[in-house]
């Protein structure tokens, strides 16, 4: 939001998608080498798997209670992603760090037992179609010729943060080396208590009952579509608010409503192709 009102201008860095001057080639070259606190945890993911709910949640259950203290402040205060520009060292004020880098692009010094990693992933059809509408009501992102087209282009990866399949794979492929918590959008949906537990228990966080059920309020789409901190209301230039809303649907199997069944196909034997052998199972419908 810091930048100019033109769109985008689309750059690549090892074959991977960025967008200036949202990204910079500059940053991206700084962050390998940048020293990451172990006690800041770090939120992955894919762009449009969750990342909101996640920072919402962790952000408020690293608040030890005062969940007033913190509720007001804008998510990406709170938790910044660590590849915007202007991220900056002396991020100490910060709890919380969230990044979409891939394992590679990701500083090495992430990369060890120390640090927290929460990676979020969410099936990838619902993904493809939040990510769709997504680019439909940014101004400065590349508006999609359609959603099918859109499609193709998310297979091959030739979009922002490139491909899916690599970011997950690669990242969960590493996950015993890491002191990574893996959440799924879906259990989310499914129970978002016990994911609440689970990652104020990884956090080495107690909550009280009081403090988790006001988490659970807090959590809720409707709460954070119409909260002033989470829902990127505020964020006009970015964001035509006629076509969509950042707080889009929030469920899972929007994908239904768009997928072709040749399409549907077609991505099944993708998925198969790319993922065999990852013990990952998402659920496409709850
Ligand atoms: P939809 O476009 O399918 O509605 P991210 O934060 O990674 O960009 O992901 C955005 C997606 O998460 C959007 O999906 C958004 O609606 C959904 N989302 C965000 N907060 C949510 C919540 N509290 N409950 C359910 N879905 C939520």
């Amino acid at each position: 939001d810091e930048a100019s009102n033109q769109p985008f201008e689309y750059f690549e860095l090892n074959g991977i998608s960025f967008a200036s001057p949202l990204h910079s080639l500059e940053l991206l070259e700084w962050l390998k080498d940048f020293e990451m606190d172990p006690d800041i945890p770090l939120i992955v993911s894919y762009p449009k798997s969750g990342t909101n709910w996640v920072q919402q949640m962790a952000s408020l259950i690293l608040a030890n209670g005062n969940i007033d203290s913190v509720k007001d402040k804008i998510l990406k205060h709170r938790a910044p992603w660590i590849e915007f520009v202007p991220f900056k060292p002396g991020y100490t004020d910060y709890q919380l760090l969230t990044t979409h880098l891939n394992y590679q692009m990701v500083p090495s010094s992430a990369k060890n037992r120390r640090m927290k990693i929460i990676y979020v992933a969410r099936n990838p059809k619902d993904v493809v179609v939040s990510f769709y509408h997504y680019h439909n009501c940014h101004h400065y992102l590349k508006t999609p010729k359609d959603f099918s087209d859109f499609l193709e282009q998310f297979i091959e990866g030739n979009v922002i943060y490139g491909s899916w399949f690599d970011h997950i794979r690669d990242w969960y492929n590493h996950k015993d080396e890491l002191n990574m918590l893996f959440v799924t959008y879906e259990d989310m949906q499914k129970d978002i208590r016990s994911v609440i537990v689970k990652v104020a228990s990884f956090l080495n966080k107690m909550l009280d009952g009081k403090t988790l059920e006001s988490i659970v309020d807090h959590c809720t789409f409707a709460y954070m579509k119409t909260n002033a901190a989470t829902n990127y209301r505020a964020e006009l230039k970015h964001f035509n608010h006629d076509i969509g809303h950042f707080f889009r649907k929030g469920i899972v199997g929007d994908w239904k409503n768009h997928f072709l069944v040749a399409q549907n196909e077609w991505f099944d034997s993708i998925y198969q192709e790319r993922m065999a052998g990852l013990p990952l199972k998402f659920d496409y419908d709850l």
